[in-house]
Protein backbone atom coordinates (compact mmCIF):
# COMPACT_ATOMS: atom_id res chain seq x y z
CA UNK A 1 0.00 0.00 0.00
CA UNK A 2 0.89 3.80 -0.33
CA UNK A 3 1.63 5.53 2.52
CA UNK A 4 2.43 8.90 3.53
CA UNK A 5 3.60 9.95 6.82
CA UNK A 6 3.75 13.09 8.28
CA UNK A 7 6.67 13.91 11.22
CA UNK A 8 9.85 11.80 11.16
CA UNK A 9 10.28 11.75 14.58
CA UNK A 10 10.14 9.03 17.50
CA UNK A 11 6.68 7.93 15.96
CA UNK A 12 6.49 8.96 12.17
CA UNK A 13 10.21 7.47 11.92
CA UNK A 14 9.36 4.39 13.28
CA UNK A 15 6.20 3.33 11.91
CA UNK A 16 7.26 4.23 8.47
CA UNK A 17 10.63 2.24 8.71
CA UNK A 18 8.63 -0.60 9.98
CA UNK A 19 5.53 -0.19 7.46
CA UNK A 20 8.08 -0.35 4.74
CA UNK A 21 10.05 -3.30 6.15
CA UNK A 22 6.31 -5.08 5.74
CA UNK A 23 6.06 -3.91 2.17
CA UNK A 24 4.13 -0.55 2.37
CA UNK A 25 5.89 2.03 -0.22
CA UNK A 26 6.37 4.72 2.49
CA UNK A 27 6.59 8.58 2.28
CA UNK A 28 8.26 10.07 5.38
CA UNK A 29 7.70 13.56 5.23
CA UNK A 30 9.11 16.64 7.54
CA UNK A 31 9.29 20.34 7.45
CA UNK A 32 12.81 20.18 9.29
CA UNK A 33 14.81 20.12 6.00
CA UNK A 34 17.98 19.57 8.18
CA UNK A 35 16.65 15.80 9.34
CA UNK A 36 15.20 14.79 5.98
CA UNK A 37 18.83 15.66 4.27
CA UNK A 38 20.50 13.42 6.89
CA UNK A 39 17.65 10.73 6.71
CA UNK A 40 18.16 10.95 2.90
CA UNK A 41 22.05 10.44 3.52
CA UNK A 42 21.23 7.23 6.10
CA UNK A 43 21.78 9.12 9.15
CA UNK A 44 19.21 8.32 11.61
CA UNK A 45 18.83 11.05 13.99
CA UNK A 46 17.93 9.58 17.09
CA UNK A 47 18.85 6.27 18.70
CA UNK A 48 16.58 3.89 18.54
CA UNK A 49 17.62 0.21 18.56
CA UNK A 50 17.07 -1.62 15.55
CA UNK A 51 16.13 1.03 13.46
CA UNK A 52 19.13 2.55 11.62
CA UNK A 53 19.28 -1.35 9.73
CA UNK A 54 15.40 -1.29 8.94
CA UNK A 55 16.10 2.35 7.53
CA UNK A 56 18.76 0.98 5.53
CA UNK A 57 17.22 -2.12 3.53
CA UNK A 58 14.45 -0.22 3.42
CA UNK A 59 15.45 2.75 1.96
CA UNK A 60 17.98 0.78 -0.67
CA UNK A 61 14.72 -1.68 -1.67
CA UNK A 62 13.27 1.90 -2.48
CA UNK A 63 10.09 1.33 -0.34
CA UNK A 64 10.77 4.07 1.85
CA UNK A 65 11.77 7.84 0.66
CA UNK A 66 11.73 11.35 2.81
CA UNK A 67 10.58 14.52 1.92
CA UNK A 68 9.84 17.83 2.43
CA UNK A 69 7.22 18.77 0.02
CA UNK A 70 4.51 18.08 1.51
CA UNK A 71 2.24 18.33 -1.89
CA UNK A 72 4.51 15.10 -2.81
CA UNK A 73 3.59 13.57 0.14
CA UNK A 74 -0.54 14.48 -0.01
CA UNK A 75 -0.49 12.84 -3.31
CA UNK A 76 1.89 9.71 -2.49
CA UNK A 77 -0.83 7.76 -0.30
CA UNK A 78 -4.23 6.93 0.32
CA UNK A 79 -3.42 6.70 3.69
CA UNK A 80 -2.22 10.04 5.39
CA UNK A 81 -0.86 9.41 8.59
CA UNK A 82 -0.15 12.76 11.25
CA UNK A 83 2.86 11.92 13.58
CA UNK A 84 3.65 15.31 14.51
CA UNK A 85 4.58 16.58 17.93
CA UNK A 86 1.80 17.69 20.01
CA UNK A 87 3.79 19.59 22.87
CA UNK A 88 2.12 21.10 26.07
CA UNK A 89 1.07 24.69 25.61
CA UNK A 90 1.22 27.33 28.66
CA UNK A 91 -2.22 26.04 29.96
CA UNK A 92 -0.82 22.05 30.58
CA UNK A 93 -3.39 21.29 27.01
CA UNK A 94 -1.93 19.37 24.17
CA UNK A 95 -0.66 22.26 21.46
CA UNK A 96 -2.28 20.76 18.48
CA UNK A 97 -1.36 23.52 15.99
CA UNK A 98 1.51 20.88 14.00
CA UNK A 99 -2.02 19.00 13.67
CA UNK A 100 -4.11 21.36 12.50
CA UNK A 101 -1.55 22.73 10.41
CA UNK A 102 -1.06 18.92 8.55
CA UNK A 103 -4.58 18.53 8.40
CA UNK A 104 -4.81 22.06 6.22
CA UNK A 105 -1.93 21.26 4.15
CA UNK A 106 -3.95 17.50 3.41
CA UNK A 107 -6.66 19.41 2.37
CA UNK A 108 -4.79 21.62 0.46
CA UNK A 109 -3.21 19.36 -1.77
CA UNK A 110 -5.57 16.39 -2.45
CA UNK A 111 -7.07 14.97 -5.20
CA UNK A 112 -8.98 11.94 -4.74
CA UNK A 113 -10.12 10.01 -1.45
CA UNK A 114 -7.93 9.85 1.70
CA UNK A 115 -7.37 8.63 5.47
CA UNK A 116 -6.43 11.18 7.65
CA UNK A 117 -4.92 9.61 10.55
CA UNK A 118 -3.86 10.83 13.81
CA UNK A 119 -1.14 9.02 15.13
CA UNK A 120 0.28 11.93 17.40
CA UNK A 121 -1.57 11.78 20.89
CA UNK A 122 -4.25 14.02 20.86
CA UNK A 123 -7.10 15.21 23.51
CA UNK A 124 -10.22 13.90 22.97
CA UNK A 125 -12.51 15.75 19.93
CA UNK A 126 -9.22 16.20 18.16
CA UNK A 127 -10.73 14.07 14.99
CA UNK A 128 -13.40 16.89 14.87
CA UNK A 129 -10.76 19.55 14.16
CA UNK A 130 -9.00 17.46 11.97
CA UNK A 131 -12.15 16.89 10.06
CA UNK A 132 -12.72 20.55 9.93
CA UNK A 133 -9.55 21.68 9.13
CA UNK A 134 -9.66 19.18 6.08
CA UNK A 135 -13.14 20.11 4.94
CA UNK A 136 -12.21 23.93 5.14
CA UNK A 137 -9.72 24.27 2.94
CA UNK A 138 -11.79 21.72 0.55
CA UNK A 139 -14.23 24.42 0.78
CA UNK A 140 -12.09 27.22 0.21
CA UNK A 141 -10.80 25.13 -2.95
CA UNK A 142 -14.61 25.13 -3.93
CA UNK A 143 -13.81 21.19 -4.29
CA UNK A 144 -15.84 18.15 -2.98
CA UNK A 145 -13.46 15.06 -2.32
CA UNK A 146 -14.39 12.33 0.12
CA UNK A 147 -12.48 11.90 3.10
CA UNK A 148 -12.38 9.49 6.73
CA UNK A 149 -10.86 10.64 9.68
CA UNK A 150 -9.49 7.96 11.95
CA UNK A 151 -7.37 7.71 15.51
CA UNK A 152 -4.95 5.40 15.72
CA UNK A 153 -2.71 6.14 19.16
CA UNK A 154 0.79 5.20 18.85
CA UNK A 155 2.14 2.69 21.96
CA UNK A 156 5.32 2.45 21.17
CA UNK A 157 7.89 2.69 23.90
CA UNK A 158 11.19 4.64 23.07
CA UNK A 159 14.25 2.11 23.48
CA UNK A 160 11.83 -0.46 22.06
CA UNK A 161 9.89 1.45 19.68
CA UNK A 162 11.02 -0.95 16.86
CA UNK A 163 10.13 -4.21 19.03
CA UNK A 164 6.92 -2.86 19.94
CA UNK A 165 5.63 -1.54 16.56
CA UNK A 166 6.42 -4.80 15.21
CA UNK A 167 4.54 -6.95 17.83
CA UNK A 168 2.31 -4.47 19.32
CA UNK A 169 -0.15 -5.21 22.25
CA UNK A 170 -2.87 -3.96 20.70
CA UNK A 171 -3.43 -1.75 17.56
CA UNK A 172 -6.89 0.83 18.45
CA UNK A 173 -8.77 2.27 15.78
CA UNK A 174 -11.66 4.51 16.16
CA UNK A 175 -13.54 5.29 13.41
CA UNK A 176 -17.12 5.84 12.60
CA UNK A 177 -17.18 4.53 9.09
CA UNK A 178 -16.33 1.10 7.02
CA UNK A 179 -13.94 2.15 4.45
CA UNK A 180 -10.89 3.07 6.83
CA UNK A 181 -11.41 -0.21 8.82
CA UNK A 182 -10.85 -2.51 6.04
CA UNK A 183 -8.07 0.00 4.45
CA UNK A 184 -6.44 0.08 8.59
CA UNK A 185 -6.71 -3.55 8.49
CA UNK A 186 -4.97 -4.43 5.40
CA UNK A 187 -1.78 -1.72 6.47
CA UNK A 188 -1.46 -3.87 9.67
CA UNK A 189 -2.45 -7.07 8.73
CA UNK A 190 1.72 -8.12 8.81
CA UNK A 191 1.41 -7.29 12.30
CA UNK A 192 -1.33 -9.55 13.45
CA UNK A 193 -0.38 -13.42 12.19
CA UNK A 194 -0.54 -14.55 15.45
CA UNK A 195 -3.86 -12.96 16.20
CA UNK A 196 -5.49 -9.72 15.40
CA UNK A 197 -4.52 -7.25 18.09
CA UNK A 198 -6.91 -4.54 16.51
CA UNK A 199 -9.30 -3.08 18.76
CA UNK A 200 -11.78 -0.90 16.74
CA UNK A 201 -13.97 1.58 18.69
CA UNK A 202 -15.38 5.44 18.07
CA UNK A 203 -12.55 8.23 18.12
CA UNK A 204 -13.44 9.88 20.92
CA UNK A 205 -12.74 6.80 22.68
CA UNK A 206 -9.40 5.90 20.77
CA UNK A 207 -8.20 9.45 21.82
CA UNK A 208 -9.39 8.60 25.64
CA UNK A 209 -7.60 5.24 25.51
CA UNK A 210 -4.02 6.36 24.93
CA UNK A 211 -4.23 9.37 27.78
CA UNK A 212 -5.91 7.05 30.15
CA UNK A 213 -2.72 4.05 29.12
CA UNK A 214 0.13 6.67 30.54
CA UNK A 215 -2.08 8.38 33.11
CA UNK A 216 -2.63 4.89 34.45
CA UNK A 217 1.23 3.97 34.06
CA UNK A 218 2.17 7.44 35.36
CA UNK A 219 0.00 7.26 38.29
CA UNK A 220 1.96 3.52 39.08
CA UNK A 221 5.09 5.14 39.42
CA UNK A 222 3.40 7.89 41.20
CA UNK A 223 2.12 5.95 43.62
CA UNK A 224 5.41 3.67 44.25
CA UNK A 225 7.38 7.28 44.34
CA UNK A 226 5.10 8.27 47.85
CA UNK A 227 5.80 4.84 49.20
CA UNK A 228 9.22 4.81 48.52
CA UNK A 229 8.75 8.38 50.50
CA UNK A 230 6.90 7.14 53.23
CA UNK A 231 9.52 4.11 53.52
CA UNK A 232 12.27 6.07 53.64
CA UNK A 233 10.60 7.98 57.05
CA UNK A 234 9.06 4.64 58.61
CA UNK A 235 12.21 2.77 58.06
CA UNK A 236 11.00 0.22 55.52
CA UNK A 237 12.79 -0.93 52.50
CA UNK A 238 10.59 0.10 49.34
CA UNK A 239 12.32 -2.91 47.82
CA UNK A 240 10.80 -5.53 49.76
CA UNK A 241 7.82 -3.55 49.77
CA UNK A 242 7.32 -3.58 45.97
CA UNK A 243 8.31 -7.82 45.87
CA UNK A 244 6.05 -7.89 48.46
CA UNK A 245 2.82 -6.76 46.37
CA UNK A 246 3.97 -7.46 43.35
CA UNK A 247 3.35 -10.64 43.99
CA UNK A 248 -0.07 -10.62 44.07
CA UNK A 249 -1.25 -10.79 40.34
CA UNK A 250 -3.81 -8.21 40.63
CA UNK A 251 -1.20 -5.65 41.50
CA UNK A 252 1.68 -7.41 39.33
CA UNK A 253 5.66 -6.44 38.71
CA UNK A 254 5.24 -4.34 35.76
CA UNK A 255 5.70 -0.29 36.37
CA UNK A 256 6.12 -0.53 40.17
CA UNK A 257 9.76 0.44 40.47
CA UNK A 258 10.64 3.12 42.52
CA UNK A 259 12.74 5.86 41.49
CA UNK A 260 13.73 9.87 41.12
CA UNK A 261 10.90 10.50 38.75
CA UNK A 262 9.44 10.05 35.69
CA UNK A 263 9.98 11.79 32.13
CA UNK A 264 10.08 11.52 28.68
CA UNK A 265 7.88 13.85 25.74
CA UNK A 266 4.84 11.28 27.05
CA UNK A 267 4.05 11.03 30.65
CA UNK A 268 4.51 14.26 31.71
CA UNK A 269 2.42 16.23 29.09
CA UNK A 270 0.09 13.61 28.41
CA UNK A 271 -1.27 13.69 32.10
CA UNK A 272 -1.15 17.20 32.25
CA UNK A 273 -2.89 17.32 29.10
CA UNK A 274 -5.68 15.15 30.43
CA UNK A 275 -5.79 16.97 33.54
CA UNK A 276 -6.49 20.18 31.74
CA UNK A 277 -9.34 18.58 29.73
CA UNK A 278 -10.69 17.04 32.59
CA UNK A 279 -10.80 21.11 33.63
CA UNK A 280 -12.20 21.82 30.32
CA UNK A 281 -15.29 19.93 31.10
CA UNK A 282 -15.71 21.11 34.74
CA UNK A 283 -14.42 17.84 36.12
CA UNK A 284 -12.00 18.23 39.10
CA UNK A 285 -9.64 15.04 38.06
CA UNK A 286 -8.40 14.97 41.64
CA UNK A 287 -5.97 12.13 40.72
CA UNK A 288 -4.38 12.95 37.93
CA UNK A 289 -3.40 16.36 39.14
CA UNK A 290 -1.71 14.23 42.14
CA UNK A 291 -0.02 12.04 40.11
CA UNK A 292 1.71 15.09 38.36
CA UNK A 293 2.55 16.96 41.73
CA UNK A 294 4.07 14.08 43.09
CA UNK A 295 6.39 13.50 39.92
CA UNK A 296 8.01 16.74 40.44
CA UNK A 297 8.39 16.41 43.97
CA UNK A 298 9.97 13.21 43.24
CA UNK A 299 12.43 14.95 40.65
CA UNK A 300 14.22 17.00 43.92
CA UNK A 301 14.26 14.22 45.72
CA UNK A 302 18.19 12.96 44.48
CA UNK A 303 19.29 17.02 45.22
CA UNK A 304 17.98 16.79 48.42
CA UNK A 305 19.81 14.16 49.42
CA UNK A 306 22.79 15.07 47.78
CA UNK A 307 22.73 18.64 49.41
CA UNK A 308 21.80 17.40 52.96
CA UNK A 309 24.85 14.93 53.03
CA UNK A 310 26.62 17.84 52.40
CA UNK A 311 24.99 19.96 55.46
CA UNK A 312 24.07 21.86 52.12
CA UNK A 313 27.46 23.10 51.63
CA UNK A 314 27.85 21.83 47.54
CA UNK A 315 29.61 25.59 46.05
CA UNK A 316 33.04 23.91 44.86
CA UNK A 317 31.88 20.63 44.75
CA UNK A 318 32.02 18.06 41.80
CA UNK A 319 29.32 15.79 41.41
CA UNK A 320 29.57 12.29 38.74
CA UNK A 321 26.48 11.80 37.63
CA UNK A 322 25.61 8.27 35.63
CA UNK A 323 23.13 8.82 33.38
CA UNK A 324 21.52 11.78 31.54
CA UNK A 325 18.29 10.18 29.02
CA UNK A 326 15.42 9.77 31.00
CA UNK A 327 14.98 6.18 30.52
CA UNK A 328 17.45 3.64 29.41
CA UNK A 329 18.25 2.80 25.54
CA UNK A 330 17.14 6.35 24.02
CA UNK A 331 19.19 9.61 23.67
CA UNK A 332 16.03 11.92 24.75
CA UNK A 333 16.34 13.86 27.40
CA UNK A 334 12.59 15.63 27.24
CA UNK A 335 11.81 16.24 30.76
CA UNK A 336 14.98 13.63 31.86
CA UNK A 337 14.68 14.19 36.01
CA UNK A 338 18.79 14.45 35.33
CA UNK A 339 17.96 17.63 33.90
CA UNK A 340 16.21 19.05 37.24
CA UNK A 341 19.29 17.15 39.37
CA UNK A 342 22.05 19.23 37.04
CA UNK A 343 20.03 22.43 37.11
CA UNK A 344 19.63 22.57 40.92
CA UNK A 345 23.63 21.70 41.31
CA UNK A 346 24.55 24.61 39.19
CA UNK A 347 22.43 26.62 40.83
CA UNK A 348 24.16 25.58 44.29
CA UNK A 349 27.33 26.33 43.15
CA UNK A 350 28.22 22.46 42.19
CA UNK A 351 29.56 20.98 38.94
CA UNK A 352 28.59 18.35 37.13
CA UNK A 353 31.13 15.55 35.22
CA UNK A 354 28.34 13.50 33.60
CA UNK A 355 28.37 10.44 31.07
CA UNK A 356 25.12 8.88 29.42
CA UNK A 357 25.98 5.99 27.03
CA UNK A 358 23.92 7.87 23.84
CA UNK A 359 22.36 11.41 25.56
CA UNK A 360 26.00 12.90 24.80
CA UNK A 361 25.08 14.42 21.96
CA UNK A 362 21.85 15.82 23.30
CA UNK A 363 22.91 17.12 26.39
CA UNK A 364 25.67 19.19 24.41
CA UNK A 365 23.12 20.39 22.67
CA UNK A 366 20.94 21.50 25.68
CA UNK A 367 23.89 22.51 27.85
CA UNK A 368 26.80 22.65 25.95
CA UNK A 369 27.10 26.48 27.26
CA UNK A 370 27.20 25.29 30.83
CA UNK A 371 30.06 26.24 32.51
CA UNK A 372 29.67 23.65 35.43
CA UNK A 373 29.29 20.86 33.02
CA UNK A 374 32.00 18.39 31.89
CA UNK A 375 30.75 15.79 29.61
CA UNK A 376 33.55 12.66 30.45
CA UNK A 377 33.79 10.09 27.32
CA UNK A 378 33.41 7.33 29.95
CA UNK A 379 31.71 6.45 33.19
CA UNK A 380 35.17 6.04 34.60
CA UNK A 381 36.47 9.21 33.55
CA UNK A 382 33.38 10.91 34.98
CA UNK A 383 34.18 10.03 38.53
CA UNK A 384 37.60 11.07 38.68
CA UNK A 385 38.31 13.42 41.93
CA UNK A 386 33.76 14.04 42.07
CA UNK A 387 33.23 14.07 45.65
CA UNK A 388 29.99 12.14 44.90
CA UNK A 389 28.62 9.35 42.26
CA UNK A 390 24.33 9.82 41.47
CA UNK A 391 23.12 7.47 39.06
CA UNK A 392 20.19 8.86 37.29
CA UNK A 393 19.21 6.76 34.66
CA UNK A 394 19.29 2.41 34.50
CA UNK A 395 21.46 1.65 32.00
CA UNK A 396 23.11 -1.66 31.80
CA UNK A 397 26.39 -0.76 31.84
CA UNK A 398 25.86 0.90 35.41
CA UNK A 399 24.19 -1.84 37.10
CA UNK A 400 27.68 -3.80 38.23
CA UNK A 401 30.58 -1.30 38.07
CA UNK A 402 33.72 -2.04 39.73
CA UNK A 403 33.04 -0.62 43.23
CA UNK A 404 36.54 -1.01 44.47
CA UNK A 405 37.67 1.65 41.25
CA UNK A 406 34.42 3.78 42.21
CA UNK A 407 36.09 4.36 45.68
CA UNK A 408 39.25 4.92 44.46
CA UNK A 409 38.47 7.49 41.75
CA UNK A 410 35.80 9.29 44.06
CA UNK A 411 37.37 12.07 46.41
CA UNK A 412 34.18 11.71 49.10
CA UNK A 413 33.03 8.16 48.76
CA UNK A 414 29.02 8.00 48.56
CA UNK A 415 26.63 7.13 46.02
CA UNK A 416 23.48 8.05 45.77
CA UNK A 417 21.37 5.52 43.50
CA UNK A 418 18.33 7.29 42.06
CA UNK A 419 16.51 3.94 40.27
CA UNK A 420 17.45 1.00 43.13
CA UNK A 421 20.01 -0.63 40.98
CA UNK A 422 22.47 -1.88 43.48
CA UNK A 423 21.67 -4.16 46.47
CA UNK A 424 23.16 -2.23 49.57
CA UNK A 425 25.82 -4.58 50.67
CA UNK A 426 27.41 -4.44 47.01
CA UNK A 427 28.12 -0.80 47.61
CA UNK A 428 28.96 -0.35 51.33
CA UNK A 429 31.34 -3.74 51.13
CA UNK A 430 34.23 -1.19 49.22
CA UNK A 431 33.82 1.63 51.79
CA UNK A 432 31.27 3.60 50.40
CA UNK A 433 28.06 5.26 51.65
CA UNK A 434 25.05 4.34 49.71
CA UNK A 435 21.56 6.14 49.49
CA UNK A 436 19.34 4.75 47.31
CA UNK A 437 15.17 5.26 46.64
CA UNK A 438 13.63 4.60 50.24
CA UNK A 439 15.60 2.33 51.23
CA UNK A 440 15.42 2.43 55.02
CA UNK A 441 15.46 5.29 57.94
CA UNK A 442 19.80 5.82 57.31
CA UNK A 443 18.63 7.82 54.43
CA UNK A 444 18.96 10.84 55.56
CA UNK A 445 22.39 10.18 57.60
CA UNK A 446 24.88 13.03 57.39
CA UNK A 447 28.41 12.79 56.71
CA UNK A 448 30.95 13.06 59.16
N1 LIG B 1 7.97 9.61 21.59
C1 LIG B 1 7.19 8.60 22.01
O1 LIG B 1 7.65 7.67 22.68
C2 LIG B 1 5.73 8.59 21.68
C3 LIG B 1 4.99 7.42 21.89
C4 LIG B 1 3.62 7.41 21.56
C5 LIG B 1 3.04 8.57 21.09
N2 LIG B 1 3.77 9.71 20.93
C6 LIG B 1 3.11 10.90 20.40
O2 LIG B 1 3.40 10.97 19.00
C7 LIG B 1 3.54 12.34 18.59
C8 LIG B 1 4.92 12.58 17.99
O3 LIG B 1 5.88 12.35 19.01
P1 LIG B 1 7.44 12.25 18.67
O4 LIG B 1 8.11 11.89 19.93
O5 LIG B 1 7.63 11.41 17.47
O6 LIG B 1 7.73 13.77 18.30
P2 LIG B 1 9.07 14.44 17.74
O7 LIG B 1 9.14 15.78 18.33
O8 LIG B 1 10.21 13.48 17.91
O9 LIG B 1 8.80 14.55 16.16
C9 LIG B 1 7.84 15.38 15.60
C10 LIG B 1 8.29 15.68 14.17
O10 LIG B 1 7.22 16.36 13.51
C11 LIG B 1 7.82 17.30 12.62
N3 LIG B 1 6.80 18.26 12.18
C12 LIG B 1 6.30 19.34 12.84
N4 LIG B 1 5.39 19.99 12.09
C13 LIG B 1 5.30 19.29 10.92
C14 LIG B 1 4.52 19.45 9.75
N5 LIG B 1 3.65 20.44 9.63
N6 LIG B 1 4.69 18.57 8.75
C15 LIG B 1 5.57 17.55 8.87
N7 LIG B 1 6.35 17.35 9.96
C16 LIG B 1 6.21 18.22 10.97
C17 LIG B 1 8.96 17.87 13.43
O11 LIG B 1 9.90 18.51 12.62
C18 LIG B 1 9.50 16.60 14.10
O12 LIG B 1 10.50 15.99 13.31
C19 LIG B 1 3.24 13.16 19.85
O13 LIG B 1 1.89 13.49 19.88
C20 LIG B 1 3.58 12.20 20.97
O14 LIG B 1 2.86 12.50 22.16
C21 LIG B 1 5.11 9.73 21.20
Amino acid sequence: MKISIFGTGYVGLVTGACLADVGHHVLCMDVDQEKVDKLRDGIVPIYEPGLETIIQHTTEAGRLTFSTDTEEAVNHGEIQFIAVGTPPDEDGSADLQYVVSVARTIGRHMSDYKVVIDKSTVPVGTGDKVKAAVQSELDHRGVELPFDVVSNPEFLKEGAAVADFMKPDRIIIGTDSERPRALLREVYYPFNRSHDRTIFMDIRSAELTKYAANAMLATKISFMNEVSNLAERLGADVEDVRRGIGSDPRIGYHFIYPGCGYGGSCFPKDVKALARTARDCDYPANLLNAVEKVNEAQKHVLFDKVSHYFRGELSGRTVALWGLSFKPNTDDMREAPSRTLMEQLWQAGARVQAFDPEAMEETQRLYGDEAGLQLCGTKEQALKGADALVVCTEWKEFRSPDFAQVAAALASPVVFDGRNIYAPEMVTRHGLTYYAIGRGCNQFSVAE
